[in-house]
C-alpha cells in the first residue's frame, strides 16, 4: 500500500527518494510524487502513473532535503490532484502521508470551516489542521495537537516552508523506519527503501513525533516527552531486491523455495532437535486451545498449521480471519494461545485484532517474514520465516515458509520424534523436480486463459491448497477461480460447470484420491475440461500433473509449487503486470 520515502542529508535528495520509491513500487500504488528543497522554496511534482514518470520532471535537479509517496487510492480517485505530497492552505506545509484519517470530515467541519481543498483526500486536512494550530502555536506543538485529534493511522513526513532544512515526521498504526547513514537521515515505510543509505534503521513507535536534520533524529512523544534513538544494524542485502536473470520476482521467489526449505531447516534444526525458545514451547503447551489468526494466502498457510497441532500436539485450534475477527466476539477459551501469521507484520486488520487480544492480555506469538514489524514489536513471541524479501504481490515462498514453519513448531511442542527433518530435505528436491517440468504447467496455463471461470477442488488439506490455488489465479491472472470441497460440489456448485468449464484436482492424499476421482469425474459427465495433479504413488497414465511423492503431510509444500507455475504463467500469457497486479498492495495497511 501506500509508500513514503524522504531523505536528508549530503547525497541528492531527489536520487535518493526517487531510488527509495522504486524500491517501494512493489508495495503497489496508482500516482506518486515528491517534494523537495529548492533554493529555500519548496516544489512540488507529482504523476498519476508510476515512478519513472515522476522522473523526467525532477531530472538534474539537486536537492539536500526532499520527501516522496506511491499512493494506493482510498479517498478520491487515483489522478495528479490526488497525488501527494498534499499542501496546507497556504502552501506552507507539505506532506505525505501513508494511513486513513477516519474522522476527516468532522475535523474539517470543527476547525477547518474557513479552508478551501485542491483535492478529495483525508491526507490534505493534517496539512491544514498544521498550519491552522500554527497561528497560535509552535510548529512542534501544532504537528503534536494534530497528532492528538487524528482517529484512524498514519505515518506522515512533514516539511514547513518557513523551517526548511528539516523533516518532521508523525506516527501512529501505519509502519514508518528512520534510516541513519554517514551522510544522511533517510525514512521509508519498509526498509527496502533504506537499502543504499541507510548503515542504520530504526522503526518508530506508535504516536511518535519527530524532527530530523542532517545530523540527527529527535523523538518525542505525545507529550513532547523525548524518546531515546534505538537503532540497528540493517539486515537486508541488496541482492534480495534484485531480479537477477528472471524475468519477474515471481517466477525468482517460486525458484527460491527448495533453498528456502533447505534454510530453514539450518535456522531451527539442531540435529535433529528442533532450536525454539523452551518457554514459547512451554508456553503453547500449557495453553487449552490455539487461535490463529491472518488473512489471505498467510490464512490459508494457517489451516495447515490447525492440522499439524491438532494431529501432533492434540491441541485444538481454530483459525480466524482476522478482518471478520475484529468486528465480533468469539468464545475465548480458559488458556488460550494466539498466533499470528503474517509476511509483511503490517497488515491493519492483523493489528487491530491484536491490539485486542493484547488488551485481554492473552499470549501472542507472530510467525513472519518481517522481524522489524509492528507485529513483532506488540507479540510476546516471534518467530521468523526466513523467506527473505518476498517483492511479487502474490506471495509464494512466504506461504511456503510459513507451512514449514508451523511443522516445525508443532514439531518442537509435540513430545512425539518424526523425521521431519529428512522429510524436509525430501520436500526441497521434490519441489526442484517441479520446477523441471515446468513447461507442463505452462501448458495447463496457454490452455485456461481464455476462460471466464474455473474450479480448483480438493478434499482435506487438499482443498487448502485449491483455496491458494484458485487466489493465485484470481490476483494476477484475473480469472475467475473458485475452490471447492470436491464433496461439496453436489451441493451446488456443479450447476456452473458447462461445456469446457476448467476443473483442477488437486490429489496428493491416500484417503481421498478414489472419491475425489468420482467427483471430478462427475463434473467431465457435464462438460468439464478437467485436469489432475497427483502425487506419483496416487497417479493415473492420464494426470497431467505427476509430482514427486513425500511424507504426505507436507505434499501441499510441493503441489503448490505447480499452481503457483499455473498462475504465474497464464498472468505471463496475458501480457499482465505480474508483480505488481491491478488494485493490489503487497503490504495491506489499511483495514
Ligand atoms: C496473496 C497475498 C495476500 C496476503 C494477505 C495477508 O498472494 O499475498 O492474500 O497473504 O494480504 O498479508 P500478510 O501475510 O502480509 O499479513
Amino acid at each position: 500500500m501506500c509508500g513514503i520515502v524522504g531523505y536528508i542529508g549530503k547525497f541528492n535528495a531527489l536520487e535518493a527518494v526517487i531510488e527509495g520509491l522504486k524500491k517501494l513500487e512493489y508495495r503497489g500504488y496508482d500516482s506518486a510524487g515528491v517534494a523537495y528543497k529548492k533554493e529555500n522554496d519548496i516544489k512540488i511534482c507529482k504523476e498519476k502513473g508510476r515512478v519513472i514518470d515522476l522522473e523526467k520532471c525532477i531530472m538534474d535537479i539537486d536537492s539536500s532535503l526532499a520527501i516522496g509517496h506511491t499512493r494506493w487510492a482510498t479517498h478520491g480517485e487515483p489522478n495528479q490532484r490526488n497525488a501527494h505530497p498534499h499542501s496546507s492552505m497556504t502552501g506552507r506545509f507539505v506532506i505525505v502521508h501513508n494511513g486513513i484519517v477516519e474522522n476527516y470530515q468532522k475535523l474539517k467541519f470543527e476547525y477547518l470551516n474557513d479552508y478551501s481543498f485542491s483535492s478529495e483526500t483525508d491526507t490534505e486536512i493534517i496539512a491544514d489542521l498544521i498550519e491552522y494550530f500554527s497561528n497560535t502555536l509552535s510548529v512542534e506543538e501544532s504537528i503534536r495537537k494534530t497528532m492528538s485529534l487524528i482517529e484512524g493511522s498514519y505515518a506522515c513526513l512533514i516539511i514547513d516552508k518557513k523551517h526548511p532544512n528539516h523533516i518532521y515526521c508523525m506516527k501512529d498504526k501505519s509502519p514508518l523506519l528512520v534510516g541513519k547513514g554517514k551522510d544522511g537521515i533517510s525514512f521509508s515505510s519498509d526498509i527496502t527503501g533504506l537499502i543504499d543509505y541507510a548503515e542504520e534503521y530504526m522503526p518508530l513507535e506508535d504516536k511518535t513525533f519527530g524532527i530530523i536534520d542532517a545530523e540527527d533524529v529527535y523523538l518525542q512523544d505525545m507529550i513532547g516527552l523525548p524518546i531515546e534513538n534505538r537503532f540497528q544494524k540493517m539486515a537486508i542485502q541488496k541482492e534480495e531486491i534484485d531480479k537477477q536473470t528472471f524475468d519477474h520476482f515471481m517466477l525468482k521467489e517460486i525458484y527460491e523455495q527448495p533453498m528456502m526449505i533447505r534454510n530453514l531447516i539450518h535456522h531451527y534444526f539442531s540435529g535433529e532437535e528442533v532450536r525454539i525458545s523452551p518457554k514459547l514451547i512451554h508456553h503453547i503447551r500449557q495453553s487449552d486451545k490455539i487461535n490463529f489468526v491472518a488473512c489471505g494466502s498467510s490464512m490459508y498457510a494457517s489451516y495447515f498449521a490447525k492440522y499439524y497441532f491438532e494431529k501432533l500436539c492434540g491441541i485444538p485450534c481454530e483459525v480466524f480471519c482476522a478482518s471478520e475477527l475484529v468486528y465480533s466476539t468469539p468464545l475465548i477459551s480458559k488458556r488460550p494461545f494466539f498466533i499470528f501469521f503474517s509476511q509483511s507484520g503490517e497488515t491493519a486488520d492483523l493489528l487491530a485484532v491484536m491490539k485486542k487480544v493484547k488488551k485481554q492480555k492473552h499470549p501472542i506469538l507472530t510467525i513472519t517474514n518481517t522481524i522489524e514489524s509492528s507485529m513483532v514489536r506488540l507479540s510476546d513471541y516471534h518467530l521468523n520465516i526466513y523467506a527473505g524479501k518476498e517483492i511479487a504481490v502474490a506471495s509464494t515462498k512466504a506461504y511456503t515458509a510459513m507451512l514449514v514453519t508451523s511443522t516445525i513448531l508443532a514439531r518442537a511442542v509435540s513430545k512425539t520424534k518424526t523425521n521431519l527433518k529428512n522429510n524436509l530435505k525430501a520436500v526441497s528436491l521434490a519441489m526442484e523436480k517441479v520446477l523441471e517440468n515446468k513447461e507442463v504447467c505452462r501448458g495447463i496455463a496457454q490452455s485456461i486463459i481464455n476462460q471466464e471461470d474455473l474450479f480448483y477442488i480438493g478434499r482435506g488439506i487438499d482443498y487448502w491448497t485449491a483455496l491458494e490455488a484458485s487466489l493465485k489465479l484470481k490476483e494476477i491472472a484475473y480469472i475467475h477461480t473458485e475452490a471447492f470441497s470436491s464433496g461439496e460440489l453436489k451441493h451446488g456448485p456443479i450447476a456452473l460447470i458447462t461445456k469446457n468449464t476448467p476443473v483442477i484436482a488437486i490429489i496428493t492424499q491416500e484417503g481421498t484420491n478414489r472419491i475425489t476421482r468420482s467427483n471430478l469425474a462427475e463434473t467431465e459427465s457435464r462438460g468439464a475440461k478437467t485436469y489432475v495433479i497427483a502425487s506419483k504413488s496416487l497417479s493415473t497414465p492420464s494426470d497431467d500433473v505427476i509430482i514427486p511423492n513425500v511424507a504426505h503431510y507436507l505434499s501441499p509444500l510441493v503441489s503448490v509449487l505447480v499452481v503457483q507455475l499455473i498462475a504465474y504463467y497464464a498472468a505471463v500469457f496475458k501480457q499482465n503486470d505480474v508483480d505488481k497486479p491491478k488494485n493490489l498492495a503487497k503490504s495491506v495497511t489499511v483495514e
